[in-house]
Order: structure tokens, then C-alpha cells, then sequence
């Protein structure tokens, strides 16, 4: 072959080449494809990765399709600029819109999104829209989540959204909707429509006229009625009390009036009610039968004279209780303050006189209670210090000379953030960065909760800020965000109308910043309310800021379309030369990471398959090749997954000899480094102990990490207590598993060489085996005690919420006795069947709360498990309930040491007959067989749903 046919023959082949590159086919419905093109036609910013006419092969952020139909574009703080398209129309197998927290998104919502008929999510929160909300929107006949609160829509509601019979969440809040609310009248829909809608957050508005007696009948089922800051008339409806299902009703801030009707009475399950700021008028209601009432508020109306009503300490979970201004006379009775849930009263500007006296039986939450502009001229201080009283400008505080404190009319500050001090005075950031609760550096997404009304007042008090921090932070794990922790920080009270603000600051996993990926699905968890907090802390709104940091570099822009053509035929050439390049240097740097994986792997010169030099000090656990479990477990076989962890998977599996094992593997993101995990292993391979599971092995091989267990057949405490496991569990029972535990524990903080802190003790982590003896597991979070490098602060708070010790979460100082907490909590459970935190109810402040000493079993009958009283004559209860408690005692001092509680349950053993060194089944009559071997022993109820997308029906409460 001639010199210039060889170079005519390679240029032929570089063009086919190229041509093939360019024509790839695209996955994406060319549909779709177009519609996509013509929203980013609108927007001056799009994710970067907004290229080429693939958006659902090429993955472009945000978008997610099914079988090439783009079905999802979730896109929460992307910093987008610019309108909506009215094109968006043509994507037509659309569910999910979610746009929010872009205030750079301007204009008005084109009427063509009511074509997108399959749309269950629309979601534009925190945007800057306006005009009027599109009448074509009730025509959505899917729609189960419609979210435009905070942007600048005006106009009136439109009554076709009466006809959206799905609707879930309808909230259009802080905006300028105005007009009546409509309902049905025969030839035009209206939202009396609406049964199955169970939000209306209507809220920071310019609504007006009467509310209709027609807007509310029995047939619906409302959780919340939230129209507060209107410009609403008139009465309240006598119709609302028919909505039973009730949670919260806001009608505050309005110019409504008459006399409020005694139907409310109905709404037995209201734990909200807010009419202040209206013009109501009449004698006080009487709401004697509001029993699940936390927050009262009735200031500022026009009701006539009148003496503090005596039905109001009858309201047994009354917590906050605001009458500011409504002429109340006379004295204030003792009991008023005996609401044993009691935190907050507001009593200002009123004509309350004679004598302060909060008598013996004040409710123990007291925390303030504000009495200005009264006439009180005698105050009884006994005990309670530790109760903000304000008495400024009452008849008491005009004496001349030094005026006590509760004189002054100013309120302490409150400020308190979940930010862990000592990291703060550890660690400098640079960059801006910020520490997270772990104490690592990094780029935050942040922004603001709005809980619109929360059932508690006394915000000043931290515990609630650490259970919503773990609370938001296991949810996110759970679910498996990229999200490595959360704080929280600044709360503070809109004292307008009265919501509840707290900063948030989301931290990124595994890198110092988010990609966009990561900022719209975390957005789309607060947006969208897949995010539910604990009932307490009642219906909320996040609020994004902008993020400027995305890991996946800056806004992105236009991008033309010229020279794409004419550059094809040469790109095609360059690419091809650069792929011969980039595929050499590929092999160069799989060669040397392979060099540097060798280098950081302690086992690297370590041969599994026989015991050499170089193996970790291990005693009795043995080195398993993963060809080896993967023949156990089938290939990691669906079946043989028995449960799910923070860490990754847990399997069933079984040797060659028969023996069944327990598999934890895991996952990727939660690897080790492999010093640490060489030096867990080698821990726990010197942990032996009855009550402590059995390490047998692990696997440090082709990447994965793993480690092998003994397997314990009758799944977890926790399963056997919610009936999960089948096995019943009377008190004689109880009192071996707590001894096992505690046992267990007591070695691990002694004996074991070094001592180890458990760290996430919970009933989830006591297992039973067959003779129902409890051991110990999951020590993935576990410390040595006294490593000399290694001082007892910790760097990163770890645990589970509601076991979690107060005293170790705010100095992060780690000992034992945070061990100890947790344990105190399981015997709570114990008594008590439930878990630490059911229904915003913590099991410690619960038990505190309702025991009376001198009762029979501590007059505790009513919150213990039905099935521990039923069976046995509970000897020792009473001392159980002692230990428990001095176990959970504020201070860690005050707490005993693992050794002092397994004496005490010994002796309450002793009382009760039982000789505490049998087994728990064996001295029992005998249980139910039907559990064995079904059950799994890391409870796989515990993993729920690992989606994004939440199913769109599930209570966001
Ligand atoms: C309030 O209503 C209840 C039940 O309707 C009634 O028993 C009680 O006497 C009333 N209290 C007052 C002060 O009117
Ligand atoms: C308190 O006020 C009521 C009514 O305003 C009045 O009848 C009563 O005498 C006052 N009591 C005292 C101790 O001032
Ligand atoms: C917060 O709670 C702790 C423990 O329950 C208590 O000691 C403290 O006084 C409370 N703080 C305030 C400001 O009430």
C-alpha cells in the first residue's frame, strides 16, 4: 500500500469512527427531550451537566425517568434563574415538580401545567411566582401534594382546586392569595370538596370574607386548618366541630368576631388552638372537653369580663396557655398551674389581683410565666426558682428601693445551638467552611425551619433541639441521604405569630461540599415533607438558602449551538487520539492505585489462607476469604439478607459444618479505614463472654468488609417487646434479660481488655438466643476506655435517639456512665413495652411524671406493659423502677456503674424467688416454638423504605 493510501485509509476510519461516536441513539423520548431543552431555554442557571439531547442517558441532575419518559425533575436550590415554560407541558408522564427554594424563579405559572395529567407532586416552595394560581391546576385528577407557599402568588383561589380528589397537602401560605374561600354551589366546585385533604395551609395571606359554614362537614377528615393572618370576618363556623380528625386550628391574627361556638367541644383530638388577634366577643368559651389541648390561645379579643375560668386546669395536657388581654378579673386560683404539662403562661395586660401562689401541686415543666400589667400585689415564693415569673407593673413591684427580679420585664435570652462547643474550639475552618457535630470541615446546605405550631413552649430548654437534631439526622441516614450529620442552631420565636425558627444546617457525607444531585434531594426530603418530625413539633415549613458551594462546579450556562456541527469530523479525531491517551493513562493509574491500595491495606501482606506473621492479633476469630461467604449466603442472596444497619447488611449463613452464622457487611460509604478496621477485630476477637455476641470471623478482601458472627435465633429484644417475634416475655423474663444485659454490658466496661464503651446500647441491640439469654451486639460504634492517645472527647456524638445520654450529647465527653443512661432507658422498655420515644413521648420524663411513690407499683399500672401485669404478681417491681431511674439520673454522677446495677437486679432476683444463673426458658414454662428460626437478629423492621420518593400518602405527622 502507497504512503498516501495508508493515510487516506486512516482518515476514512477515524471518520467512521467519529460518526459513530455522534450518532449514539438517545434513551430520552425526543418528546421530553424537546420540553427539557425549552425549560432551560427560560433559565439563566442550570446544573451544569444540562448537555447534549440525552437527559435521561446522560443522567442530567435532577431529572429521573422510567423506561425514557422523564417522570421526576426534582431540582431544590439550584440557584435557578428565570420563568417556567409554558413547554413544560409536553412532558407528559410527569409525577414529581418540585422547583422550590430558587427565588431567582420568576413570573407566572403557565396555564399549561394543567396538561401535565399524571403530576402528583407539585411543589414550588420558597420561589419568587406570582399572579394568580392557574385556574388548570384542578384539573390534575392525580395530584396528592400542592405546595406554593412563600411566593408572591396573588389573585383568588381558584374553586376548580375543589375537584383534586387525591389532595393530601394543599398549602399555599405567605403569599397574597385574596378573595373568600370558595366553596360548592351546585354548578361551580369548591373546597368543602376536598375529603380527603388533610392539610389546609391557607396561612399569611390577604383572604377575606366569612369563613363558609359550608367549608367543613363530617365527611372530612383535616388534620390542620391553618388560616391564620387573613383578613377573615365574621364567626367561626359552627360546622368546624365536625371535622373530628382536627389537630390544629389556626384562625389568630384576623378581624373575626361573635362568640366562639361551643361546638369546638367536639374536636376532641385538638392539641392546637389559636384564636388570638380577633375580635371575638361574648363570655369566654367554655372548652372544657379539648382534653388532648396543648396550646390555648385566646389573647387579644373583646370576650367580656371575666374570672380564669376553672375548666382550664382541667385540661390535662395543656402546655402552653396564652390569654394576654382579654379582661380576666380577680384572683388567680392555685390550680390553674396543676396541668402536670404545664410550661408557659401568658397573663399579660389583664386585672388579675390579689396573691401569687403556685401552691404545692405546680406542674413540674414550669417554666415561665408572665404576669405583666396586673394587679398582683402579693407574691408567695416558695420553691419553684427555677420559674420565670414576671410581675413588672403590678401593684408588688411599685415599692421603692432594689426590685427583685421578677420585677423586670425582660426575658433572659435564649440562644442554644446543637453545634458541639469543643469541636468549635478545636477545629478552625478555613474558607468559610463550618464545623459539623463530627467535628469535620465543611460547606453546609442551611436554611430555616418553620414549625407553625409547636406543642411545647419552653423552647428555651435544649431537649428538644436534641431530639429533633437526632431525629433529622437518623432520617437521613435511615434513608441514606448523603447527608453525614445535621445541627441546629438559633431558635427563636416570631412573636407576630407566634411560629417557632430554627436554623438548620445539613452537612455533606464523604466531601466537604454537595453536588446538586445532593442539595435537590435533601431540598426535595424538606419540600416535599418526606421529612416528618416527632408530633410535638406540629407542622412545619423549611425555607432554603442558596448554596454556593456544589461540588460539581459553578452555574452553569448557555451553551450554542454553533460550531457543533462543523467541529464534529475534527472533534472526532482529537477524541479519538485522546481516547488512545486517556486509555494509557488509565492503565498507568490503575497500576498505581493498586500500588497505593497495597500500601493502606494492613492485610495486604497478610495471606487469608494461612495464619502468617503479619495477621492481626486475633484470638479465636478466623480469617474467611469472601469466595468463601459468598458460598454461605448463596451469593448474598436476597433470601439470606436477615437485616440492615447503619453500616450495611446483615446475612444468614452457613458453614460447611452446619453451623449457622450472622454476616455483617459493609456497604460502601461506611467502609473503614483498614487500621481501624484491623483494630476492631482485633477488640473484638478478645471479647468472650456469655452475654456478649461472638465474634467468629471476618473478611478483609477484594474490598469489602465484613464481620462474622455467631448467629442468635431469636431476633432482638426490641422484637420480642412489639410481639414482632412471637415470644412472650413475662416478668420473671424481663428480669433475666435485664440481668443478662446488664451482665453483658458490666463486662464490656470491667473486664473486657481494653474496656469498651457499647456506645449504642438499645433494645434493638440485646439479642435473645435460644434459651432467651440476652447478649449483647453490635459493637460498630464502640471505644476503647483509656487508649492514651485518645482523650474522652469524643469527636463525634454517636448513639440512637432516645438512648441517647443528655450529659454525653452536650459535653461529648464519653464515659461508661453514657452506657449506663441507655441501659436505665431498655429497662424502662422493659417495663413498659414501649419504645423510648413513641408518639413525641419520652418514656423517661413519662414514667417520672406519672409515678407516686406511695402507691402500689408506683401507681405506674396505667403505662405498663398490659402483658407483664396480667401474668405474674410483680415482686421487686419497685426496686426495678429504682434502679431504672438512678440509671437515667440528669447527672452522670449520680448514676451506678454497670457492676452495681447486675448486684441490685441480683437481689431483686433473689426477692422474687428466681435464681438469677439459669436460663431465662429453661426455669419458664416454655414459649412459643413458632418463632424459632424466623425471626432475624438485627431487626429488619428497622429498615423501611430506601427510596427518595416517598409514598405520597403517608401522615406527614
Ligand atoms: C363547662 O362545660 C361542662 C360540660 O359541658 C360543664 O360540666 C361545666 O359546668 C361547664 N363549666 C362552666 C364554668 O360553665
Ligand atoms: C380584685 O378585683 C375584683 C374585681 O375587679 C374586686 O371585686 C376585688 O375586691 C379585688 N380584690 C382585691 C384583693 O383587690
Ligand atoms: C432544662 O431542663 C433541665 C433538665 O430537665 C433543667 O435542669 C433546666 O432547669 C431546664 N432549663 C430551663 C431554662 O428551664
Amino acid at each position: 500500500m502507497s504512503s498516501s493510501s495508508r493515510v487516506r485509509t486512516l482518515l476514512l476510519v477515524l471518520m467512521m469512527a467519529s460518526v459513530q461516536i455522534c450518532s449514539v441513539t438517545s434513551q430520552t423520548n425526543s418528546g421530553d427531550s424537546a420540553g427539557l431543552k425549552a425549560l432551560m431555554n427560560e433559565w439563566k442557571n442550570f446544573p451544569p451537566n444540562w448537555k447534549g439531547s440525552d437527559p435521561c442517558g446522560s443522567g442530567w441532575v435532577g431529572i429521573s425517568c422510567t423506561n425514557g419518559r422523564v417522570t421526576s425533575i426534582s431540582l431544590a436550590n439550584m440557584n435557578l434563574k428565570g420563568t417556567l415554560s409554558g413547554d413544560i407541558s409536553a412532558l407528559s408522564e410527569l409525577q414529581i415538580l418540585d422547583l422550590s427554594y430558587n427565588l431567582g424563579l420568576t413570573g407566572t405559572l403557565p396555564s399549561a401545567i394543567g396538561q401535565l395529567k399524571k403530576l402528583k407532586n407539585l411543589i414550588l416552595v420558597g420561589c419568587g411566582f406570582a399572579g394568580p394560581i392557574p385556574e388548570s391546576i384542578g384539573s390534575l385528577s392525580q395530584l396528592v401534594y400542592l405546595s406554593l407557599n412563600s411566593n408572591q402568588f396573588s389573585g383568588r383561589i381558584p374553586p376548580s382546586l375543589g375537584q383534586l380528589s387525591d389532595l393530601y397537602w394543599f398549602d399555599i401560605a405567605d403569599n397574597r392569595i385574596e378573595g373568600s374561600i370558595p366553596v360548592s354551589d351546585g354548578t361551580s366546585p369548591g373546597l368543602d370538596m376536598l375529603v380527603n385533604t388533610k392539610h389546609f395551609h391557607f396561612g399569611q395571606n390577604k383572604l377575606s370574607g366569612e369563613i363558609p359554614e359550608k367549608l367543613f362537614s363530617s365527611s372530612m377528615t383535616l388534620l390542620h386548618v391553618l388560616f391564620d393572618g387573613n383578613q377573615l370576618i365574621g364567626k367561626i363556623p359552627d360546622s368546624l366541630g365536625l371535622v373530628k380528625s382536627l389537630e390544629v386550628v389556626r384562625l389568630d391574627r384576623n378581624s373575626m368576631s361573635g362568640s366562639v361556638p361551643s361546638s369546638l367541644n367536639n374536636l376532641t383530638s385538638l392539641s392546637e388552638l389559636y384564636l388570638a388577634n380577633n375580635n371575638f366577643t361574648g363570655g369566654l368559651p367554655n372548652l372544657t372537653s379539648l382534653i388532648s389541648l396543648y396550646t390555648l390561645d385566646l389573647s387579644n379579643n373583646s370576650f367580656d369580663p371575666s374570672g380564669i375560668p376553672p375548666w382550664i386546669s382541667g385540661l390535662q395536657s395543656l402546655s402552653t396557655l396564652r390569654m394576654e388581654d382579654i379582661q380576666l378579673q380577680g384572683p388567680i386560683p392555685t390550680s390553674l398551674f396543676s396541668p402536670p404539662n404545664l410550661q408557659t403562661v401568658t397573663l399579660r395586660l389583664n386585672q388579675l389581683n390579689g396573691t401569687l401562689d403556685f401552691g404545692r401541686n405546680y406542674s413540674s415543666q414550669l417554666e415561665s410565666v408572665d404576669l405583666q400589667g396586673n394587679g398582683i400585689s402579693v407574691y408567695r415564693q416558695g420553691a419553684q426558682n427555677s420559674i420565670r415569673v414576671i410581675l413588672a407593673d403590678n401593684p408588688v413591684c411599685r415599692e421603692s428601693g432594689q426590685k427583685p427580679t421578677y420585677c423586670s420585664a425582660i426575658q433572659p435570652d435564649s440562644s442554644f445551638s446543637t453545634s458541639p462547643e469543643n469541636c468549635i474550639a478545636l477545629l478552625q475552618c478555613g474558607s468559610g467552611m463550618i464545623s459539623s457535630p463530627k467535628c469535620s470541615c465543611a460547606y453546609p446546605y442551611t436554611g430555616t425551619i418553620f414549625f407553625r405550631s409547636p406543642s411545647f413552649s419552653g423552647f428555651v430548654n435544649s431537649t428538644y433541639f436534641v431530639v429533633l437534631q437526632q431525629n433529622i439526622t437518623s432520617f437521613f441516614q435511615r434513608y441514606r441521604y448523603p447527608v453525614d450529620s445535621v445541627s441546629l442552631s438559633n431558635p427563636r420565636e416570631d412573636q407576630t405569630n407566634h411560629q417557632l425558627l430554627i436554623g438548620l444546617r445539613i452537612f455533606p457525607s464523604g466531601q466537604d461540599s454537595f453536588n446538586r444531585t445532593g442539595v435537590s434531594t435533601v431540598g426535595f426530603a424538606l419540600s416535599n415533607q418526606t421529612y416528618k418530625p416527632p408530633d410535638i413539633y406540629g407542622p412545619y415549613v423549611f425555607r432554603g438558602d442558596e448554596y454556593t458551594h456544589f461540588s460539581d462546579g459553578g452555574n452553569g450556562s448557555k451553551s450554542s449551538n454553533t460550531g457543533i456541527i462543523i467541529g464534529a469530523v475534527i472533534g472526532g479525531i482529537v477524541l479519538l487520539l485522546l481516547l488512545t491517551i486517556a486509555g494509557i493513562y488509565t492503565y498507568h493509574q490503575k497500576k498505581r492505585a493498586e500500588r497505593a491500595t497495597e500500601q493502606s491495606n494492613p492485610f495486604a501482606k497478610w495471606d487469608t489462607s494461612k495464619n502468617s506473621i503479619d495477621a492481626p492479633r486475633l484470638t479465636g476469630a478466623k480469617a474467611f476469604t469472601f469466595e468463601e461467604l459468598k458460598k454461605y449466603t448463596d451469593s448474598f442472596s436476597d433470601t439470606n439478607n436477615i437485616g440492615i444497619g447503619g453500616y450495611g447488611k446483615v446475612y444468614r449463613g452457613i458453614l460447611p459444618s452446619g453451623e449457622i452464622i450472622a454476616i455483617k457487611r459493609a456497604q460502601q460509604g461506611s467502609l473503614q479505614g483498614g487500621l481501624e478496621f484491623k483494630t476492631e477485630i482485633e477488640l473484638l476477637s478478645r471479647v468472650h463472654h456469655k452475654n456478649v455476641v461472638r465474634l467468629l470471623g471476618f473478611c478483609f478482601d477484594q474490598g469489602e468488609q465484613i464481620l462474622v458472627y455467631e448467629y442468635i435465633p431469636n431476633g432482638s429484644l426490641r422484637d420480642s417487646l412489639s410481639g414482632k417475634s412471637g415470644i412472650s416475655l413475662d416478668w420473671t423474663r424481663r428480669l433475666k434479660i435485664a440481668l443478662g444485659a446488664a451482665r453483658g454490658l458490666a463486662y464490656l466496661h470491667e473486664l473486657a481488655d481494653p474496656p469498651i464503651i457499647h456506645r449504642d446500647v438499645k433494645s434493638n441491640n440485646i439479642l435473645l438466643d435460644d434459651t432467651l439469654t440476652a447478649k449483647v451486639a453490635d459493637f460498630g460504634l464502640s471505644k476503647l476506655v483509656g487508649d492514651p492517645e485518645k482523650t474522652h472527647v469524643t469527636t463525634q456524638v454517636k448513639g440512637t435517639m432516645g438512648y441517647l445520654d443528655p450529659e454525653y450529647y452536650m459535653t461529648q465527653q464519653l464515659t461508661e456512665k453514657s452506657d449506663v443512661y441507655s441501659f436505665g432507658v431498655v429497662m424502662l422498655e422493659l417495663l413498659t413495652g414501649r419504645q423510648p420515644i413513641e408518639r413525641g413521648k419520652y418514656v423517661v420524663k413519662e414514667v417520672k411524671a406519672k409515678m407516686d411513690k406511695s402507691r402500689n407499683l408506683y401507681d405506674l399500672q396505667e403505662i405498663l406493659d398490659p402483658s407483664i401485669i396480667v401474668s405474674t404478681t410483680l415482686k421487686g417491681f419497685e426496686r426495678f423502677v429504682d434502679v431504672a431511674l438512678t440509671c437515667v439520673e440528669e447527672s452522670r454522677e449520680g448514676r451506678p456503674s454497670m457492676g452495681e446495677v447486675v448486684k441490685e437486679i441480683e437481689n431483686i432476683m433473689q426477692i422474687v424467688g428466681v435464681n438469677p444463673n439459669t436460663d431465662s426458658a429453661s426455669s419458664s414454662r416454655t414459649y412459643d416454638e413458632a418463632s424459632k428460626g424466623s425471626s432475624n437478629p438485627y431487626g429488619k423492621g428497622s429498615f423501611e423504605y430506601s427510596g427518595i420518593f416517598p409514598s405520597s400518602k403517608i401522615e406527614p405527622k
